[in-house]
């Protein structure tokens, strides 16, 4: 007997029966916000040229984990074959002002950086999000972290909304000049605190509990919170946003949420019906 207060979302009958959206939907009409099954090679380039503003890549990190297919169960050489594939597509479909997150564990991220220089991107920063769940090793160091690489196809013109992602910060000694607060101010309870500039070290993040609204059975669901963090950051309302490896689909849920175009892209069509599923929610919370 399930718990109640797991909140962990379920598929009913008319969720597994609904219709799916395949590639050739995206041939026939690639400007729909959608979430599209198939593979994300081929998707690629059924996609116009410079048509995304802001790229969120979340693919396979190559741990083994079981998504259904055998995509995280690559020899290493082979991963980063197949990487290079799909990244070096990335240009060709982006606006000249577009920007790209990539999320990767430590095996690789030296490599995404490396190839994201080759492809043209100019990388501006490696973000490092502190997971609160990770799994015990007996002789090595608990694998608790995920990088994202943040790259912009020009460091002259791109989006970055600054208001948007600034962070409550506690200021523990407040400082004042000529009696005024300096750089503070109090919140409801008259704790002095200001917001500040968001680092690229995230420790305030969770990963969604089953006791979590947004949780799926998708094994590697990355939280809402952070997509938010993301999208707010480096997109504007009504810009279009690439969702690749969507899988419960975080990323285009948000957008969606924060009113972007968004087009996703996942293989395994039982993640496709847990992302329509979200995707459904967002114009229905209270369902
Ligand atoms: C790390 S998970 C993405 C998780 C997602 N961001 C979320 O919040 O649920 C990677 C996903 O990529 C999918 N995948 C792997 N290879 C793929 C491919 N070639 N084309 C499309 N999807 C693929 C997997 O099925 C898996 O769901």
């Amino acid at each position: 007997m399930p718990s109640p207060l797991n909140r962990t979302l379920r598929l009913d009958t008319n969720d597994w029966n609904a219709p799916i959206a395949s590639l050739n939907d995206l041939r026939l009409n690639p400007a729909v916000s959608n979430i599209y099954c198939g593979d994300v090679l081929e998707a690629l380039d059924q996609l116009p040229e410079h048509s995304f503003d802001l790229i969120l890549a979340d693919p396979p990190y190559n741990y083994g984990v079981d998504f259904g297919n055998d995509s995280d169960h690559r020899d290493d050489e082979d991963y980063q074959e197949w990487v290079t594939l799909w990244l070096n597509k990335l240009g060709r479909i982006s606006k000249q002002t577009a920007s790209l997150y990539i999320c990767t564990g430590w095996q690789h991220s030296g490599f995404f950086q490396e190839q994201l220089q080759r492809a043209g991107w100019t990388v501006m920063n490696r973000i490092t999000w502190k997971r609160d769940k990770g799994r015990g090793a007996k002789a090595n160091w608990k694998q608790n972290m995920e990088d994202i690489w943040f790259a912009v196809q020009s460091p002259k013109s791109y989006t970055f909304n600054l208001e948007s992602v600034k962070v409550h910060k506690k200021v523990i000694a407040p400082y004042k000049e000529n009696g005024l607060p300096k750089d503070w101010t109090v919140d409801t309870d008259g704790k002095p605190y200001r917001m500040t500039h968001p680092s690229n070290i995230w420790t305030d993040l969770t990963v969604p509990f089953w006791s979590m609204r947004e949780n799926t059975p998708h094994p590697t669901q990355k939280p809402e919170s952070l997509a938010e963090r993301l999208i707010l950051a480096s997109s504007n309302d009504g810009d279009r946003i690439l969702d690749l490896f969507s899988g419960s689909g975080t990323f285009s849920v948000v957008a969606k949420r924060l009113k972007r175009e968004f087009v996703g892209f996942e293989m395994n069509p039982e993640y496709v019906r847990y992302a329509l599923k979200r995707l459904s929610l967002v114009d229905n919370p209270s369902q």
